[in-house]
C-alpha cells in the first residue's frame, strides 16, 4: 500500500513500540466499559472456579484493542500463552502440535482466525468444545481414529469482522465482544498515557486535538503522537502545544475530520468517476489500487461510521455528508 501513514494497519517497526503502550492489565485499558465489565466477571468467576476461562472471539476493525484484550487476559489469568497467526496453519499436525502442547487453562490466541483453513478448523470443533483431538491415523480401511484427552484451554479468536466466519466455528465461542470506535475524551486519554511513557510533554489541548483526528482508533492516536513528537523535536523545542500539533497532523494531511488521503481519495473517486455510486466493491479497488479487504477491513468502517458513506445492495454510495466533506455540491433531490 503507498500513501498512507496512519492507516490503523501494522507495518515494520511498529511492532515494538506498540509493545510498549500496550495496556497489561484491564484496569489500564480505556472504554470499552461494557467489554470491559463482562470480561472482569468472567476472568473472576473462571479464576474463583479454577477453570479455564470460556472461549472469546474479539471482532473489529484493525487498531482497536485485539491483540491488546488477548495479552490482558492471560496477563490476568496469570497463565501462559501461545500466539499464531491464522494463515500460518498450514497443516492439521501444525494444530495438532500447538494444542498437545498447551497447559491446563493456557490461553491460544489465533489472530486472524476467518484465515484458518478449513481442514484445520475441523480439528478445532471437538478441541474447542469437549477439550478432545481427533487424529486419523492409517488410511484407506484400516484407518481409525485416534482420540487424544487436551487440558481445558481457552481460545482467543480476532478477526475484523464475524461473517467471516463459518457458523459452526462462531457458535463455539462462548462469549463474543464487539470492539466499537472509541470516543476523543478515550482517544485523549490513552494518548496522554502514552506520552508519559514515551517521555513526551504533551498539552492537553495537543491530546484533545490528536484524539479528536484518530479515527476513534488507538493505534492511530498513538500513531500521530509519534509524528507530532518529530516534529516536535525537530521543529521546536520539543515540547507539544496545540499549535505543533495541528502542523505536524497539517504535514500528514489529516484533515478535520481526521480522515487521511487516501480516505479522501476512495470518496473522491464515488464522487467524480462513478457519478456518487453505486460502484461495486471490486470496481472500485481497481481504480484505487487497492485490495478489496483493505477497503472494506480498512477505510470503510470509519467512512460509514461518520455517514459519510453507505452499502447499497448495488454497491457503496457516497452520503450528502461524504459531499459535503469534499466540499462538493449536495446530490440532486430524490437520489437518496
Ligand atoms: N483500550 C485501549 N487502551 C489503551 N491503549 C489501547 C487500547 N486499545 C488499543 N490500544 C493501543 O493501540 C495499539 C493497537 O492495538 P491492538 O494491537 O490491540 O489492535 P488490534 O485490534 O489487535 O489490531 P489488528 O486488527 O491490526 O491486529 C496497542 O499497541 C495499544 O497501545
Ligand atoms: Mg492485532
Amino acid at each position: 500500500m503507498t500513501g498512507h501513514f496512519l492507516a490503523p494497519v501494522l507495518r515494520d517497526g511498529d511492532e515494538e513500540v506498540e509493545q510498549t503502550l500496550r495496556p497489561r492489565r484491564l484496569d489500564e485499558f480505556v472504554g470499552q466499559e461494557r467489554i470491559r465489565e463482562q470480561l472482569q466477571i468472567a476472568l473472576d468467576a473462571a479464576r474463583g472456579r479454577g477453570d479455564a476461562l470460556d472461549h472469546v472471539l474479539l471482532v473489529g476493525p484493525p487498531g482497536l484493542g485485539k491483540t491488546t484484550l488477548a495479552t490482558i487476559i492471560r496477563e490476568e489469568l496469570g497463565v501462559g500463552l501461545r500466539t499464531i497467526a491464522g494463515p500460518a496453519l498450514e497443516r492439521k499436525g501444525d494444530m495438532a502440535a500447538i494444542l498437545t502442547g498447551l497447559e491446563a487453562r493456557d490461553v491460544l490466541f489465533v489472530d486472524e482466525i476467518h484465515r484458518v483453513n478449513r481442514a484445520i478448523e475441523e480439528i478445532l470443533y471437538p478441541a474447542l468444545e469437549d477439550f478432545r483431538l481427533d487424529i486419523v491415523v492409517g488410511q484407506g480401511a484400516g484407518a481409525r481414529t485416534l482420540t487424544l484427552d487436551l487440558p481445558p484451554f481457552t481460545l482467543v479468536g480476532a478477526t475484523t469482522r464475524t461473517g467471516l466466519l463459518t457458523t459452526p466455528l462462531r457458535d463455539r465461542f462462548g462469549m463474543t465482544f464487539r470492539l466499537g470506535y472509541y470516543e476523543p475524551p478515550e482517544l485523549a486519554s490513552i494518548v496522554r498515557r502514552s506520552a508519559r511513557i514515551l517521555g513526551v510533554a504533551l498539552d492537553d489541548a495537543a491530546a484533545d486535538e490528536i484524539a479528536r483526528r484518530a479515527r476513534g482508533t488507538p493505534r492511530v492516536a498513538n500513531r500521530i503522537l509519534r509524528r507530532v513528537r518529530d516534529v516536535a523535536e525537530v521543529r521546536h523545542a520539543g515540547a507539544v502545544t496545540l499549535e505543533v500539533a495541528r502542523e505536524a497532523l497539517e504535514l500528514l494531511e489529516v484533515d478535520e475530520r481526521g480522515l487521511e488521503r487516501t480516505d479522501r481519495e476512495l470518496l473522491a473517486t464515488i464522487l467524480h468517476k462513478f457519478d456518487g455510486g453505486p460502484v461495486g466493491l471490486s470496481t472500485l479497488a481497481v481504480s484505487l489500487g487497492e485490495e478489496p479487504d483493505t477497503i472494506e477491513d480498512v477505510y470503510e468502517p470509519f467512512l460509514l461510521q461518520l455517514g459519510f458513506l453507505q452499502r447499497t445492495p448495488r454497491g457503496r454510495v457516497i452520503t450528502s455528508l461524504g459531499r459535503e466533506h469534499l466540499g462538493a455540491p449536495a446530490a440532486p433531490a430524490g437520489l437518496f
